[in-house]
């Protein structure tokens, strides 16, 4: 099917939390061009089609609407999608590896280097080929050898392109970018390439906001970008520790020092630990890339990122364990929230996750309550699904169980009636705040045995 009424085809392999949501912006923000996305997986494919769309994100299914049977569509067909295409995004996943050299660190590129293959394979013409996906530095010269292995004298300029959206504020931070990174070869084609994706985001990003610059430095600001902000919740958390012990207050500590303009107040909420498909997978991807160059020193720091991430875990539960007389052995545990983060139902590397699986081995019996997340949350914890209750309503959730855990910030769980929850459970009731989201005096002061993060606890015995 050929698509004369539009400037531009565009093609996006890969229709995810990234894929999707991108590619429905520029759809909307572009009526110019035609832009498809397309993937393997022909599940989410219809769901993109309809009305329940396979991923949870405010505002989304509005964007979807506006473009989607007018210039935006949804397929399985990739090859022929590469056909057509002028442009072609890609933003499949690029997960740890978990086999082989570099298991549990480096990026499983097999997804991204199938692509390349069907790109290669299909093409017909010439194609600028947008890294979306976040790659480890220098994977674009990679593309380029499988792309132009063939000698079909068919040419593929690769733009790095990565993606800074967080998921929850995804349609927000596609409408108002901070920046728009776009790097390339620095060659006359290169540049050339680059005039096309700039003007593709120049249909609604203001010119300022529009970064471009060689492809190795913009493929490396998206890992040092996610290393930097995940390093901020590390150092938070670090310290949150050492309020516990000292009765300082996180919360005072992190406005103190984020009215700093050196610092800046943004990302200082300690926390349970991050989630999220990315800091991790990100970060140690970073570690790898470091050693691999022998820059062990360099490596050591950033994977101690995550290391102060899995000790805060590891101290949230061993706090629970502890304030509830060293057993929790056939208590009812209510986990509020499951979600990595609000407003998604996106659960991967949740902080939830380990928390059930620890409390279930300490057999507790664990009621597992969130808006959006409990379908993932299943698939999460399959194999220990029968020691594990999944509830819709808090307040069922909550009865008869000795201890609530909040391990998502949403919202509905700040304004509950937590008078009426408290009544209903066994007492001595405990409420361990990972998020720090409710007011531990007005908690306190109704009968719980309250325990923030980085501040002191605040029991009634
Ligand atoms: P995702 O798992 O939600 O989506 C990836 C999609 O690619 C899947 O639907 C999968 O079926 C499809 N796919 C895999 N191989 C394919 C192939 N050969 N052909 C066609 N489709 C294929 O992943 P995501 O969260 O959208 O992340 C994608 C990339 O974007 C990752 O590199 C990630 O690091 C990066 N990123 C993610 C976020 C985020 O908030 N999730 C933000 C910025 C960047
Ligand atoms: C993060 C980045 O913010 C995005 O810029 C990036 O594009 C994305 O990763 C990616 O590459 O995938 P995301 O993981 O969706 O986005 O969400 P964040 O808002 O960054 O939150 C990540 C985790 O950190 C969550 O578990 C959140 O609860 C936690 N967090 C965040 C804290 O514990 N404290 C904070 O102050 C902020």
């Amino acid at each position: 099917m050929s698509h004369k009424k539009f400037n531009k085809n565009i093609l996006c392999i890969g229709a995810g939390y990234v894929g999707g949501p991108t590619m429905a912006m520029i759809a909307a923000k572009c009526p110019q061009y035609n832009v498809t996305v397309a993937d393997i997986n022909s599940q989410k494919i219809m769901a993109w089609q309809t009305d329940n769309l396979p991923i949870y994100e405010p505002g989304l299914l509005e964007v979807v609407k506006k473009a989607r049977g007018k210039n935006l569509f949804f397929s399985t067909d990739i090859e022929g999608n590469i056909k057509e295409s002028d442009i072609i995004f890609v933003s499949v996943n690029t997960p740890t590896k978990t086999y082989g050299k570099g298991a549990g660190k480096t990026a499983d590129l097999q997804f991204w280097e199938k692509t390349a293959r069907d790109i290669v394979r299909v093409a017909e013409s010439d194609k600028i080929i947008i890294e979306k996906s976040t790659l480890p530095v220098r994977t674009a010269e990679a593309m380029e050898r499988i792309l132009h292995g063939k000698n079909t004298g068919i040419h593929f300029d690769v733009i790095s392109n990565p993606e800074f959206l967080a998921e929850g504020t995804a349609v927000s931070d596609l409408e108002n970018p901070d920046r728009v990174l776009i790097g390339s070869r620095e060659t006359e084609r290169g540049r050339k390439a680059i005039r096309e994706v700039v003007e593709i985001y120049a249909n609604w990003v203001p010119r300022d906001r529009i970064i471009t610059c060689d492809v190795w430095s913009a493929e490396l600001s998206k890992l040092v970008a996610n290393a930097f902000l995940a390093q901020r919740i590390s150092s938070i958390n670090s310290i949150s520790a050492l309020c516990e012990r000292t009765e300082a207050d996180i919360k005072k500590v992190a406005h103190a020092i984020g009215m700093d303009s050196r610092i800046g107040s943004k990302f200082l909420n300690a926390s349970v630990g991050f989630g999220g498909s990315c800091f991790r997978k990100d970060i140690l991807n970073l570690v790898y890339i470091c050693e691999h160059y022998g820059l062990h020193e360099v490596a050591q720091y950033w994977e101690n990122v995550v290391t102060i991430n899995e000790y805060q875990e590891e101290r949230f539960v061993q706090k629970m364990i502890h304030a509830m007389f060293n057993t929790i052995a056939q208590k009812r545990i209510a986990l509020f929230g499951f979600a990595f983060k609000a407003n998604t139902g996106d659960t991967r590397e949740s902080p939830a996750i380990y928390v059930a699986r620890k409390l279930v081995e300490e057999r507790a019996l664990v009621v597992i309550t969130d808006p959006e997340a409990l379908q993932n949350a299943e698939q999460d914890l399959k194999d220990v699904r029968q020691n594990i209750v999944f509830e819709s309503d808090p307040f069922t959730a909550a009865q008869g169980a000795h201890a609530i855990a909040i391990m998502t910030e949403w919202d509905v769980y700040k304004t509950l009636d937590y008078k009426k929850i408290f009544e209903g459970m066994e007492k001595p009731a405990f409420l361990f705040d990972g998020r720090n989201i409710l007011d531990h005096q007005e908690i306190y002061k109704i009968g719980f045995n309250v325990y923030p993060i980085g501040k002191p606890a605040l029991t009634h015995f």
